[in-house]
């Protein structure tokens, strides 16, 4: 004890002691020392007339409660403050250990999957999904009744084709009112209690947004074409010869000239598609105000993306210019398809991604909240200028769209072999930019149906190459279950395209699902009606019958799509081309730490072939397929030299070790966002 008795305090050693004060053990021995020496005197610390407290702590029995003098004199004794001097001193390195952890964990950790990169984009077309009140016609109410299919497919994000209101001259692609939906569709109400049913079983609603034209029925039309001066401009409108009404070459996509005149307002609009679906002037500032309205008007309603149909056409060249023919020499008058010109002047003109760039910022807007993000995927074909379709991207800088669709698998069918197949998918993976997130489409409503285009045979090949190439697959409706194109006659043709020109209609690919083997294939069970006719093979192909059957189209899609997402190396793996020949194309998915990996041996070919894989060193010598398209072979064990496929077969291989592909062949493999694995722990960091 180190007495200082400099202005009547009493110090213990750092701590101030009461004057007044005698502790327990001093009374013990009698020894008072220190403890009188400053009685009487006043403490700055604590003020205490030392006679009748001195008295009063004689007299407390043990726990009766302990004045600060006290436990002042106790606590700093060595053995109550050494302990409480570590425990301070632990406690602070702990919660600077913790600080510098998550410090660590979260700038060690790659950004989490976003919903529209987890989950496979399901396409609904709404008029032959389901039809719940038996009129032929699919609606609303059809889907909600039909939202568990989509948590048995593991699907989450699902788009909607057009349901607004529409005289449906291109089945709801051309839209009298945006902010309604279609009577045949159901009412708002139907979509309200659509949106909310889907939400509450995690389901995301991507609908269909068409910023180039509006249907001709439409309110802005009619004030357009008499000229009401809020809306003259809303539309391209030029003078025209009445009789021969061509300001100049420009073809719609449907055929024939993309000009019409209008009697009312006596000049010519521009339509790139029907007659009845003129172009907005997107050049227009209260145009882009309208459509950016109407972006507010469903993201306030809570819709969580928007797939933006036929981008490239929503500018055109002010100009008017003629656009060069394919062939100059071919007689003008015979200029009539998209395909007899270059589109130089109607599509992908500058300032279009600007406007696409402004219609993101809005839906980000609607992104901050936590599991809100609002998705946006365009629709361009673009062909083989794949440049322009990668620009829909965005640049690192400026977001555009999440993904672009990538149609190239599309053409699949134009060569089944494995070279091919690798050709189509290196079409994307080399050109879209770095960090990007890739996407597939094999299917949809303006496409013939893989399994008539490709042949069933390959059906389930090319549903096992969808879901496990990196990236989004999106699965049109059917294509679960291998469904095919139907027989339209001409007389039951119902697509205006198809009116143009038989070969080009979409209905074939557009007939209602196949839900099982009853009445109208439980499309509706009320009538003996559906809008297009069924295909005849319903009674095997549907979703009853393929449910019960383990080797079944949709149980190879469900095991397959619930792998996808259970498994790091499909979400965030490495993709690797390993082989393509004639028939097989292979490719393995592997991910930095993560002992499992996947090889992919695909015959997309026409041959039975065994695949020699003896030279890819990293790859054991004895591969167990997981999963063949053909379950026979399910658990079969090949020696990597000898790996038999049959046309049409693929195998799944399931392989561990931690010897990566990629370090060796950095030119064959890809990745979105690198990450690594870490065994120990279960987790994932940047790498
Ligand atoms: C898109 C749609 C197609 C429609 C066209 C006009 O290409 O997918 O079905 O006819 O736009 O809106
Ligand atoms: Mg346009």
């Amino acid at each position: 004890m180190s007495l200082n008795g400099d202005g009547g305090r009493v110090e213990l050693q750092e701590c101030i002691r009461n004057p007044g004060f005698r502790d327990a053990a001093a009374d013990a021995t009698g020894s008072g020392s220190g403890s009188g020496s400053g009685s009487g005197r006043d403490s700055a610390a604590v003020k205490l007339d030392a006679e009748p407290a001195y008295e009063t702590y004689t007299q407390l029995k043990p726990y009766a409660g302990m004045p600060k003098e006290v436990l002042l004199l106790y606590s700093s004794r060595a053995r109550y403050r050494v302990p409480r001097e570590v425990l301070f001193w632990l406690t602070v390195c702990c919660t600077l250990a913790l600080l510098a952890v998550t410090v660590t964990i979260i700038a060690l950790s790659p950004r989490c999957l976003s919903w529209w990169q987890v989950s496979p984009v399901y396409q609904v077309y709404p008029r032959s999904f389901h039809d719940s009140d038996g009129d032929g016609v699919g609606d609303l109410r059809g889907i909600t009744e039909k939202l568990d299919y989509f948590q048995l497919l593991n699907i989450k994000s699902v788009w909607i084709s057009p349901f607004y209101r529409s005289p449906m001259k291109d089945f709801g692609y051309d839209v009298e009112d945006f902010r309604d939906i279609d009577p045949l569709f159901g009412t708002m109400k139907d979509f309200e209690e659509l949106l909310t049913e889907m939400h509450n079983k995690g389901l995301k609603l991507i609908m269909d947004f068409i910023p180039n034209h509006t249907s001709d029925n439409h309110r802005w039309f009619n004030l357009s074409r008499t000229r009401d001066p809020q809306y003259a401009d809303y539309y391209v409108w030029t003078d025209c010869n009445e009789t021969h009404p061509k300001p100049n070459n420009w073809v719609s996509i449907f055929g024939n000239s993309s000009w019409t005149y209008d009697e009312v307002r006596g000049q010519c609009y521009l339509h790139q598609f029907l007659k009845e679906q003129p172009d907005l002037n997107l050049r227009n500032p209260r145009v882009r105000k309208e459509i950016i309205d109407l972006i507010h008007f469903w993201l306030e309603k809570g819709v969580d993306g928007f797939r933006m149909d036929a981008v490239k056409h929503m500018l055109e060249a002010t100009h008017l210019r003629d656009e060069p023919q394919v062939d100059p020499d071919k007689p003008p008058e015979l200029v009539t398809t998209e395909w007899d010109l270059y589109h130089d002047y109607t599509t992908s003109q500058v300032g279009l991604h600007d406007l696409l760039r402004e219609f993101r910022a809005e839906m980000d807007i609607y992104s901050r909240e936590p599991d809100k993000y609002r998705f946006m995927v365009t629709e361009s074909y673009d062909y083989h200028e794949v440049d322009k379709t990668m620009m829909y991207y965005g640049t690192p800088l400026i977001k555009e769209s999440d993904f672009p669709f990538n149609f190239y698998l599309l053409d699949l069918p134009h060569n089944t072999s494995g070279t091919w197949a690798k050709h189509l998918v290196d079409l994307w993976m080399t050109n879209m930019p770095r960090g990007k997130w890739p996407n597939w489409v094999v299917g949809n409503h303006d496409r013939s149906r893989i399994a008539s285009s490709a042949g069933q045979i390959y059906v389930k090949a090319i549903n096992m190459m969808l879901l496990t190439l990196p990236g989004t697959p999106t699965t049109y409706y059917g294509e679960e279950l291998g469904m095919e194109n139907i027989n339209v006659t001409e007389s039951q043709i119902q697509d205006p395209a198809g009116k143009y020109n038989a070969s080009a209609s979409r209905d074939p690919e557009r007939s209602p699902m196949q839900w099982n083997s009853g009445m109208n294939a439980g499309f509706n069970n009320k009538t003996n009606i559906t809008w297009l006719p069924l295909h005849p093979d319903y009674e095997t192909v549907n979703v009853e019958v393929q449910e019960g059957d383990e080797g079944s189209v949709l149980s190879q899609y469900r095991f397959l799509n619930g792998l996808r997402q259970s498994e790091l190396p499909f979400q965030r793996g490495w993709f690797c081309y390993v082989f393509a020949d004639a028939n097989v194309f292979s490719y393995l998915r592997e991910l930095d730490g993560h002992k499992q990996a996947y090889l992919m041996v695909i015959n997309f070919g026409k041959e039975s072939v065994t695949t020699d894989l003896s030279s890819v060193q990293e790859l054991p010598n004895q591969l167990k397929v997981l999963k063949s398209t053909n379950p026979v072979n399910n658990g079969k064990v090949f020696q990597k030299s000898q790996i038999p496929t049959e046309p049409g077969e693929g195998l799944m291989i399931q392989y561990s070790t931690y010897t990566r592909f990629h370090p060796n062949h950095p030119a064959e493999c890809y990745v979105s966002e690198k990450a690594c694995y870490l065994d120990t722990i279960d987790i994932l960091y940047k790498c």
